[in-house]
């Protein structure tokens, strides 16, 4: 049965905020049973952050080399987060890896996205990584996030063809569309309360 009450998301990034984007225009149009509570962003100048504040959304720029380590700056984090009362995570182009204090606390309500098949090509340029590898086929991943790098239990993929001549900048803008696509569904499925162990996937390492 559906759960009604809408999930309370924050969504964490550090650029352009295109994925941030689509989660944001499915929860306004109801697509996506949640409300946008507030922006998490680690970088100055980012993109996201004039989106957030063209949406009516609070953001906070929380900048890590303001704190004396990570674990001050996830507890910094985690205060932000207290007064809205979160239901889930979405992290979206946020470009570091989460600390035991934040996954702990959110366990199992955290979700990211990634530009690749996973397991197959973790890190950064993954889209160069798939080419490099002369795959045929690339794709994205929505995952949960267990705290090690693009790790966690598998929600959903998206695929698109790899096309003779791409180059890293062709593959992602195909892919783009697809990542938007698939995160919107992931994230609706997850506020519909609908993601049980069972249709989700374990990761090999
Ligand atoms: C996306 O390709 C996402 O998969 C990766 O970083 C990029 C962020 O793009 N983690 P955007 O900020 O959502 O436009």
């Amino acid at each position: 049965m559906k759960e009604c009450k809408k999930k309370h998301i924050a969504i964490f990034a550090s650029g352009r905020g295109s994925n941030a984007t689509a989660l944001y225009e499915a929860m306004k149009n109801g697509r996506i049973q949640g409300e946008l509570q507030c922006i998490i962003c680690d970088k100055e100048g980012a993109p996201i952050l004039e989106k957030a504040k063209s949406w009516g959304v609070s953001s906070f720029l929380v900048v890590p080399k303001d704190f004396p380590n990570r674990q001050s700056y996830e507890r910094a984090i985690l205060e932000l987060l207290k007064p809205f009362q979160i239901d889930g995570i979405a992290l979206a182009g946020y470009m570091r890896i989460l600390g035991e204090d934040i996954v702990k606390a959110y366990e199992g309500k955290i979700l990211n996205i990634h530009p690749s098949l996973l397991p197959d090509f973790r890190g950064l340029h993954a889209q160069r990584q798939a080419l490099e590898a002369h795959r045929t086929e690339a794709g994205c991943t929505v995952h949960f996030v267990d705290g090690s790098l693009d790790s966690g239990p598998i929600i959903l993929q998206g695929k698109v063809p790899i096309l003779e001549g791409d180059t890293e900048e062709t593959l992602s803008a195909r892919l783009l569309p697809k990542e938007h696509e698939t995160y919107v569904e992931a994230l609706r499925l997850f506020c519909e309360g609908a993601l049980t162990e069972e249709n989700t996937r374990k990761q090999s390492k």
